[in-house]
């Protein structure tokens, strides 16, 4: 790793919705000793969140800000090289995020994001990953509700189970919150884009070596009624089934045969109706480009929930795993997912990755591989719960 860099760790895109909040929980939890700073193109806005920061602990009237305009990819590449770790919430990723991943992977930076975008992931895996191999950076995608609590809460799941015989593990999310503009932005112009998904994915599995002896896969399921969980469940085809599969083939404590599955839980029929016609909804008029500008339209970027309507969203993760003749129950839980959790997992896993014991791994990788173990008990103290269940 890097030792020879003026911070530790840059919070990018710190003037944004998403990105504010995780510079607060950081002012609250990083120790002293932590060099970190905001980094954004603004500095009049990034002035604006230091003080929010210095209403915190007056210690923050001091902490640096470093002005960088991503789309410039010199401005990239010396924001990269100033630090150990570089965390970013600037999306949508698609749009810009490239020319981060870039110069991190070149300067040997560690990376994190908050993406829940496939189609980015593939493709900085296909131009990148190579290169931060060889310069020892770790990129690590989607470190918000995108997947951490899905790929963390597999892990502690499957370390409860032996490690040679086939696992099988369904995850069924249920959730309340509301979207931040720029997570509806990324959303629809995630979904603008089927093709280009399915184009990135192809390369990605061409270029992505397999596991030798193992394997590991995200099996889409049917729609059905869960008698175990008392839920009607829906396939949901996120980011979180495919990270969970890598991580899968990047841990031999997933067995030699690992299946996952992964759903929305609805307590009723009719709910579950109702979230297929939304989804449907909002999907097809992504694809029409003047309806998706109205429809983002409608939720500004720079904006989201307050903290009342923060304070009353929830989520659950319920795990059943199966392997041989042993059922193991788990759940993982928290508050806002899209926000005030999300905040809290960039933070945790960008001063994991600055400051804890890790695999000596390198490349585009998971929480789970990259992290796993420093992060989870990170992740409890800070009050997310993870719980095996009767
Ligand atoms: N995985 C999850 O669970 C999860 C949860 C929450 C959010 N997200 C994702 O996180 C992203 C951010 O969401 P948000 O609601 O926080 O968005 P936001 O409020 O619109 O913030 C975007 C940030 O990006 C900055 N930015 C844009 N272009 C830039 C450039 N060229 N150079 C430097 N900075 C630039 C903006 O700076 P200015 O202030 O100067 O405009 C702002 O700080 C979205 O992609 C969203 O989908 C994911």
């Amino acid at each position: 790793m890097a030792t020879d860099r003026d911070h530790d760790l840059v919070l990018l895109g710190a003037t944004g919705f998403t990105g504010g909040l995780t510079a607060e929980y950081l002012a609250r939890h990083a120790p002293t000793d932590l060099r970190w700073a905001l980094a954004g193109r603004s500095l009049v806005k990034l002035e604006r969140v230091r003080a929010r920061l210095v209403e915190i602990h007056p210690m923050y009237t001091d902490l640096p800000l470093l002005v960088a305009d991503i789309s410039d990819p010199a401005q990239a590449e010396t924001l990269a090289a100033s630090t150990r770790v570089l965390a970013t919430t600037v999306g949508p990723y698609l749009e810009y995020g490239e020319p981060v991943v870039a110069a991190c992977a070149k300067a040997g930076t560690d990376y994190l994001d908050i993406t829940g975008e496939p189609e980015f992931m593939d493709r900085m895996y296909v131009a990148h990953h190579q290169t931060a191999v060889e310069s020892g950076a770790r990129i690590v995608h989607a470190c918000g509700f995108d997947s951490i609590p899905h790929d963390l809460g597999v892990y502690f799941t499957v370390t409860q189970l032996p490690d040679d015989v086939p696992i099988t593990v369904r995850g069924v999310v249920r959730a309340g919150g509301t979207p931040s503009g720029g997570t509806f932005a990324s959303t629809l112009h995630a979904m603008s884009r089927p093709k280009q998904m399915r184009e990135a994915m192809v390369a990605r599995r061409q270029a992505e070596p397999r596991p030798q002896g193992r394997s590991s896969r995200a099996v889409a399921g049917k729609p059905h009624r869960d008698r175990l969980l008392g839920y009607w469940l829906l396939p949901l085809p996120t980011c979180d089934p495919m990270v969970v599969a890598r991580s899968g083939a990047a841990l031999p404590a997933y067995g030699p045969k690992f299946r996952y599955s992964h759903f929305a839980g609805t307590k009723t029929l009719r709910y579950a109706g109702m979230g297929v016609a939304g989804v449907a909804a909002i999907g097809a008029a992504a694809q029409v480009g003047p309806l998706r500008r109205f429809l983002a339209s409608k939720v500004p970027q720079g904006e989201g929930p307050d903290e009342a309507r923060r304070a009353k969203s929830w989520f659950t993760v319920d795990f059943v795993a199966e392997a041989g003749d042993q059922t193991v129950r788990t759940r993982v839980s928290g508050g806002d997912p899209g926000y005030t959790e999300t905040a809290k997992m960039l933070a945790e896993a960008a001063m994991c990755l600055a400051s804890d014991d890790n695999p000596p791994l390198a490349g585009v990788l998971t929480p789970a591989a990259a992290m796993g173990d420093a992060l989870l008990p990170r992740l409890q103290a800070a009050g997310i719960r993870f719980e095996t269940r009767d």
